[in-house]
């Protein structure tokens, strides 16, 4: 049985845990700065598995031992945005976090394949990879999986027909300058583009690019876990099952999209080992526009993160 650690026992995490043992994929390991929530939710999901027939099992805890040989991890622990916090501040408490969790499981599991949770996506993802030199399919943000999804829960509202039947697409960075593609979202054969006017399509790009927020605000406490933690799920099964599944994520760019040295949101092809291949569609102008405003502002976040880096260390 394969072997997942899950960094951060908190509402993605701990969704992704009994996901990932209900499905049987893999024996987890929950590991937590609160030790107590980590083994409580482990010992908690481990009381259902006879009722689901899982061979998994689940761990839970602080100690990084527990984590050790593990195939993937998933790094989901941070602080989540507080009133009154600016993104920059975000980002320090957040860099904090992930480069502690980072240095552990490079000693425990220095040949996993890192999934990135923590907001904000690209730079965490950015900083994970700076701080382990790995190569970088290792390195994955879990973002674009999940704009897509909410995006084609979006179209097919609108089309009256079932999400599954809806392709998404959507590139570029997890916020607010996210692409949503409705020229290479499709239906069966057919592009969004041309099944939708304009006006509702913009509609459906804003609700989709404002989907976190919009969790947010109706649950007053927390944010979205439930399709984050299915995004993060399905991408683990693909990269253990080897299955060759092409999902946006954000990696980094070595000249793909004519782009260098940044994360950001592309289709990428996941299997044994983390990524194997960027899909480089063809883009028409004004998408291509769209990838490089969104590449300009990362990575002038980037820079921030460089300075923090070498300022902090
Ligand atoms: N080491 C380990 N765990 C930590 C650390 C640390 N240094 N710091 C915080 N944590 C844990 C917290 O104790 C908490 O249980 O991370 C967990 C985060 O859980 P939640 O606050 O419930 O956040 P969640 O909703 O799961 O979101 C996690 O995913 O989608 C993103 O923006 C979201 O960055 C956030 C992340």
């Amino acid at each position: 049985m394969p072997k997942v650690t899950i960094v951060g026992a908190g509402q993605v995490g701990a969704t992704t845990a009994l996901r990932l043992a209900e499905a049987d994929l893999a024996d987890t390991v929950i590991i937590d700065i609160e030790y107590g929530l980590a083994r409580g939710k482990a010992l908690d999901m481990s009381h259902a598995l006879s009722l689901t027939s899982s061979s998994a099992s689940i761990v839970g805890g602080s100690d990084y031992e527990l984590a050790e040989g593990s195939d993937i991890a998933v790094v989901t622990a941070g602080y989540p945005r507080k009133p009154g916090m600016s993104r920059a501040d975000l980002m320090e408490a957040n860099a904090a976090v992930v480069r502690e969790v980072i240095t552990s499981l490079v000693r425990v599991a220095p040949a996993c394949v890192l999934i990135m949770v923590t907001n904000p996506l690209d730079e965490m993802s950015y900083l994970a990879w700076r701080l382990t030199g790995w190569d970088r399919e290792r390195i994955i943000g879990m973002a674009g999986l999940l704009d897509g999804s909410r995006y084609a829960c979006h179209i097919a509202e609108e089309l009256g027909i079932p999400p599954g039947r809806v392709r998404p697409m959507v590139l570029g960075s997890h916020g607010d300058a996210m692409l949503p593609l409705a020229r290479l979202s499709s239906v069966e054969d057919t592009a969004v583009s041309e099944m939708l006017p304009e006006k509702k399509l913009e509609e459906l790009a804003h609700r989709t690019r404002t989907g976190g927020a919009e969790v947010v605000s109706l649950l007053k406490e927390g944010s979205a876990y439930y399709a984050p933690s299915a995004c993060v799920a399905a991408m683990i099964r693909a990269i253990l099952n080897n299955e060759g599944l092409q999902v946006p994520a954000s990696v980094l760019l070595r000249g793909e999209y004519g782009l260098y040295d940044v994360f950001l949101g592309v289709p990428i092809i996941l299997g044994e080992g983390g990524w194997s291949r960027i899909v480089e569609l063809p883009l028409q102008p004004g998408e291509r526009e769209g990838l490089e405003r969104c590449a300009l502002l990362i990575k002038e976040r980037l820079v921030g993160l460089d300075e923090w880096l070498e300022n902090s260390s």
